[in-house]
């Protein structure tokens, strides 16, 4: 689907569509339509349940003296209480829309503002970035898809005053969708396409934007003595990989401390050796989630330009049950020089990160860091899929990210630390053990097993278990893959480390 800008409405449109206030206030592009049609907009609204409440649409077949098949009138919700986030679900709930009503070229009048809410032209950008977000789809294997299964929607006019700003609004949005759909496709492929080999060469192509890209195969690991994150790839065909990815974008050079982001990629979670139940397990191709995060966000930083340094660590592996597993009991050593009892095979993913969190902060001593995994059922448990989890040792980092959440519709949730919790992965022949006491706060012992591998750095982990895939549609969010996580801390970056470069 293609996006333009526009001043004035394109002669050829199969559907035009404005927008309404609650109470069936027509905005102006929408008041001018109706005059010119009879006041078919106030009659068909009359004749419907249509509110012009948020996510609302009444489509309006074969409008008299209107030069289109249909209007189509948007809900935005209250006057004055238009937001970013109202005009973005509009945008991706009317590319629903539409191509379910069969359009191939639509133009969205977008009025002036009325209120200080949103500037005009930030109105129309966001609009623009809902819709570019929701016609993501990942259709490369279907090779039989039938024609009217398709999306029509082909190409979307978003019409407005000073479209040519508009325009240029929309070109960070693009930068920010582009990491977005690399996050969304790289957690989407198969596992026999994406393993750690292959993960690395896509990231390896982030290079193109002027990010430097550094891959250490399983001898450089062994070297700085990862064995965490070895012992849980060594069940695999497949070579692990850790992949360095740094954008440095900061005014004051390549020396100004980085921003860190550490991924958990592990390309297929079988559990091991404490293999997990067939049912489902399908769904542990997305256990590179928080990986893939941090390869899309670096993409979005890049792409934008970001006026910061920034580096993305990964770590890649796949946990196989094999004659070379690793067993339960085993003891690994980490590149902190400390040791781990591995109870279960199944707690990989802090495996993983011990060596990659220590490898961040050792190499790059970051500002902050952060890191994302697909960590743990228990915070399904505890948060569903509406809310990622999220653990820090350091409040004003805590209130960065929630805000950032917040503010970009990818909510979070903040659950405790503490010694008492820290005492319950204490090993009877190890530093420590990769399991906590049975099925309590499982969440929480897995990141205060994080947190023994970050040493003295400002932290924060984020367990995306519930969020990285959705089993249904929402406005910006088609079911699968969502993403989530580029847009909250390309936020957390634009907010707090860019204004101050
Ligand atoms: N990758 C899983 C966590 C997971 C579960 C992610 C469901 C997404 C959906 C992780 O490696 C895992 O297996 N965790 C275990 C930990 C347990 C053995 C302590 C879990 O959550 O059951
Ligand atoms: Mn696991
Ligand atoms: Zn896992």
């Amino acid at each position: 689907m293609k996006i333009t800008f526009s001043d004035s409405p394109p002669d050829k449109a199969d559907a035009i569509v404005v927008t309404a206030f609650a109470g069936r206030h027509l905005g102006a592009a929408a008041k001018s339509i109706d005059e010119k049609s009879d006041a078919t907009l106030t009659r068909a609204m009359r004749a419907s349940r249509f509110s012009g409440a948020k996510e609302q649409f009444l489509d309006i077949l074969m409008p008299a003296g209107i030069d289109a098949s249909r209007v189509v009138v948007a809900g935005l919700g209250k006057r004055g209480s238009v937001k970013a986030l109202t005009l973005q679900n509009l945008g991706g709930g009317l590319v629903a829309q539409l191509n379910r009503s069969g359009a191939a070229r639509a133009a969205v009048l977008v009025d002036e503002a009325d209120d200080d809410n949103l500037p005009t032209t930030a109105r129309a950008a966001n609009l623009a970035f809902g819709a570019c977000l929701s016609a993501y789809r990942f259709d490369k294997y279907r090779t039989k898809e039938k024609p009217e299964t398709k999306p029509t929607l082909s190409e979307l006019t978003i019409v407005s005053k000073s479209s040519g700003k508009a325009k240029a609004a929309f070109a960070r949005f693009q930068a920010l969708a582009d990491g977005v759909f690399l996050t969304r496709d790289l957690v989407s492929e198969p596992p026999n396409v994406i393993y750690p080999q292959t993960f690395a060469e896509r990231a390896k192509s982030l290079s193109d934007l002027g990010v430097d890209v550094e891959i250490l195969d399983e001898a450089k690991m062994r070297k700085l003595g990862m064995g965490a994150l070895l012992g849980v790839g060594q069940g695999s065909a497949r070579d692990s990989r850790l992949v360095v990815m740094r954008w440095n974008g900061s005014p004051k050079g390549a020396d100004d401390p980085p921003l860190a982001f550490v991924g958990k990629g592990v390309t297929f979670d079988t559990g091991g050796i404490s293999i997990k139940p067939s049912g489902g397990m399908e769904e542990m191709k997305w256990d590179m989630g928080g990986a893939g995060v941090v390869a899309g966000l670096i993409k979005s930083l890049a792409g934008r330009q970001a006026k910061v340094n920034a580096v993305g660590v990964v770590g890649l592996v796949e946990n196989m049950p094999s004659g070379t597993a690793q067993r339960p009991s085993d003891v690994v050593k980490t590149m902190s020089g400390q040791t781990i009892e591995v109870i279960n095979t199944d707690a990989e993913g802090r495996l993983v990160l011990a060596d990659a969190l220590w490898y961040c902060q050792a190499t790059f001593s970051p500002r902050a860091m952060i890191d994302l995994a697909t960590l743990t059922g228990a915070i399904i448990v505890a948060l569903g899929s509406y809310r990622a989890g999220l653990f820090a040792n350091d409040d004003g980092l805590a209130k960065k990210i929630t805000a950032a959440g917040d503010a970009v519709g990818e909510q979070v949730w903040r659950l405790p630390l503490g010694e008492r919790y820290d005492k319950d992965i204490n090993s009877q022949i190890a530093d420590m053990k990769n399991l906590g006491k049975n099925r309590e706060a499982g969440s929480i012992a897995a990141a205060q097993f994080l947190q023994r591998f970050v040493n003295d750095v400002t932290w924060a982990h984020i367990d995306i278990a519930g969020v990285a895939w959705s089993k249904q549609d929402t406005a910006t969010v088609p079911k699968g893959a969502t993403g989530f996580g580029v847009r909250l801390l390309d936020r957390f970056v634009a907010d707090n480390y860019e204004a101050d470069a």
